[in-house]
């Protein structure tokens, strides 16, 4: 008979990088905990969270989350974080072009200073303000990255993100 394969048991660094406001800590909250917080606090440094994930084939994900503050202030602590991180998500806000410019800067600063293994999503939250636009995808697609739009605030794609980013790891 067959042998039993054994489980993989991944732990992965992910860090969330993005302006000010966008909903990082609100897809993070989504996905940990299950709930939305309408008057969410902006974070000061960065928090950690961590959440476990099963695929298909019956690994397991540990995701090690860093949520990274947005504000200005803070942009000097952010290689503290992407360090090392296995994966990337760069999060804009769909109904605001300046935070898709600031998505450009995180992408090429990654793309200069992250790991040459990183695995990037961009993520275009608050979908459940807009008609879907996806005007993130072209950008996406040139520089190798997964793309979607989510909502924390409705749950839409929460889970999709992380499940489909752990399958493209390497
Ligand atoms: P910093 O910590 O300052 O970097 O901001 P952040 O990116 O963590 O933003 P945060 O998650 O705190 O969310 C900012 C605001 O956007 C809060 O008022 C949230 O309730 C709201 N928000 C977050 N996600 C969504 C979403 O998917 N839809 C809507 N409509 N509002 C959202
Ligand atoms: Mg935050």
């Amino acid at each position: 008979s067959g042998g039993v394969v054994d489980a993989k048991n991944l732990r992965v660094k992910l860090v969330l990088l993005g302006d000010s406001g966008v909903g990082k800590s609100c897809i993070v909250l989504r996905f940990v905990r299950g709930q939305f917080d309408p008057t969410s606090k902006v974070t000061i440094g960065a928090s950690f969270l961590s959440q476990t994930i099963a695929l298909q084939d019956s690994t397991t994900v540990k995701f090690e989350i860093w949520d990274t503050a947005g504000q200005e202030r803070y942009a000097a602590l952010a290689p503290l974080y992407y360090r090392g991180a296995a994966i990337a998500f760069i999060v804009y806000d769909i109904t605001s072009p300046e935070t898709f410019n600031k998505a450009q800067y995180w992408v090429k600063e990654l793309q200069k200073h992250g790991s040459p293994d990183i695995v990037m999503a961009l993520v275009g939250n608050k979908a459940d303000l807009h008609e879907k636009r996806e005007d993130g995808i072209e950008y996406a697609e040139k520089n190798g990255m997964f793309f979607i739009e989510t909502s924390a605030k409705t749950a839409d794609n929460i889970n999709q993100l992380f499940e489909e980013i752990a399958k493209r790891l390497p």
